[in-house]
């Protein structure tokens, strides 16, 4: 073990993340009444160019207004490329009230784009007298994303979660694909006359844990863009909680339930954490550091799996 300990990520409830345009008030009330623990209102590429002052307006106004209940509310701003961003940002903090969480930074390049927000933020939070500091997410979607995540993920102590986001990704890299996420036809491997297909997003996803989990951040998996195919959101999601990462984007709100059930450990995970830990305590007593569960090796590292497992289901439960 590194004489640094890993630092525990917050323990907020982040299955789900349900956006819906800032351009479409309508919306938000039936986001706010969804069963996903974050809400993402976004003024960045849902909104059209000519409608990002009176989306922003819309979003300043719904903060205050509309009762988001326990949910985490957040707000994807602009690109730090845009002539939007900083605009929104400053609206946000002087005319919004400060049930606002966080903000969601898109297209997040290298730690100094982090570092250039929080300097805009802790100056408004100053001047405003605002006590309730702002937590940051952001998204990796670009080839310099990706390469200086790490860097990212440590940038601010805001910092909460980061998104993969598939879309901005494959263009930025130059992927040979026009898909949000999920199978991708021509990734495969050929063997005896049969195809089987890869995970094209396996990598971006994994760096992502790693760097998300050094620094005691959330990773979270972002958009699958066709919601008429659960089954192809249920194998995305599925991959991505194998890999570590604690939830999913909802860009429909029929998305949400099935986001729910997969980050939500079942019954049966619990019930098997909870035997295995109690199998350790035995083992302990006995002197042991092994032993076995259901005809398998059990040791000190199944505690800290069955651990962060219980600790899941207590918070969500909570
Ligand atoms: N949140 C909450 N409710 C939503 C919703 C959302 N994001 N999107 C649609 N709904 C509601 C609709 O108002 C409709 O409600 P009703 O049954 O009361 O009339 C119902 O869900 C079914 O909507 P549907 O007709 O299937 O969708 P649509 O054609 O109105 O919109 C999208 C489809 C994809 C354009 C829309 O869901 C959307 O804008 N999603 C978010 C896009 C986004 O924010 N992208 C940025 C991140 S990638
Ligand atoms: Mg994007």
């Amino acid at each position: 073990m590194s004489f640094r300990v890993q630092p525990p990520a917050p323990a907020i409830p982040n299955r789900c993340q349900l956006f819906g345009p800032g351009s479409r008030p309508e919306l938000f009330d039936k986001m706010a009444g969804s069963a996903a623990d974050v809400i993402n209102i976004d003024l960045e590429d849902s909104v059209a160019p000519d409608d990002k002052e009176k989306a922003r307006a819309n979003t300043v106004e719904a903060i205050g207004d509309i009762d988001w209940g326990q949910k985490s509310l957040s707000v994807r701003i602009n690109g730090l490329d845009s002539p939007w961003w900083y605009r929104d940002v400053v609206d946000l903090l002087e005319k919004g009230s400060d049930r606002l969480d966080r903000i969601m930074i898109p297209k997040a390049g290298c730690a100094e784009d982090i570092y250039a927000v929080d300097a805009l933020v802790s100056s408004i939070e100053a001047a405003m007298g605002r006590t309730r500091k702002l937590k940051f997410e952001c998204i990796i979607e670009t080839a310099a994303g990706i390469s200086h995540v790490e860097a990212i993920a440590s940038a601010s102590p805001r910092m909460v979660a980061v998104s993969l986001g598939a879309a901005d990704f494959a263009a930025s890299m130059g992927m040979a694909t026009t898909g949000i996420g999920g199978t991708q036809e021509d990734y495969y491997m050929h063997r005896d006359g049969a195809r089987y297909w890869s995970d094209p997003w396996h990598w971006a996803t994994a760096a992502i844990v790693a760097a998300c989990r050094t620094h005691g951040v959330l990773p979270v998996d972002g958009p699958f863009g066709d919601f008429s195919d659960p089954e192809g959101f249920y194998a995305q999601a599925r991959r991505v909680n194998t890999l570590g990462m604690v939830g999913k984007w909802a860009i429909h709100p029929s998305q949400v339930d099935q986001a729910n059930e997969i980050f939500t450990p079942s019954a049966e995970a619990v019930a098997d954490a909870r035997a295995i830990l109690e199998t350790m305590e035995k083992a302990k007593a006995e002197g042991k550091g092994a032993t076995t569960y259901k005809g398998k090796l059990v040791d000190i590292a199944s505690i800290k799996q069955a651990e962060n497992i219980v600790r899941m289901a207590e918070m969500i439960g909570a």
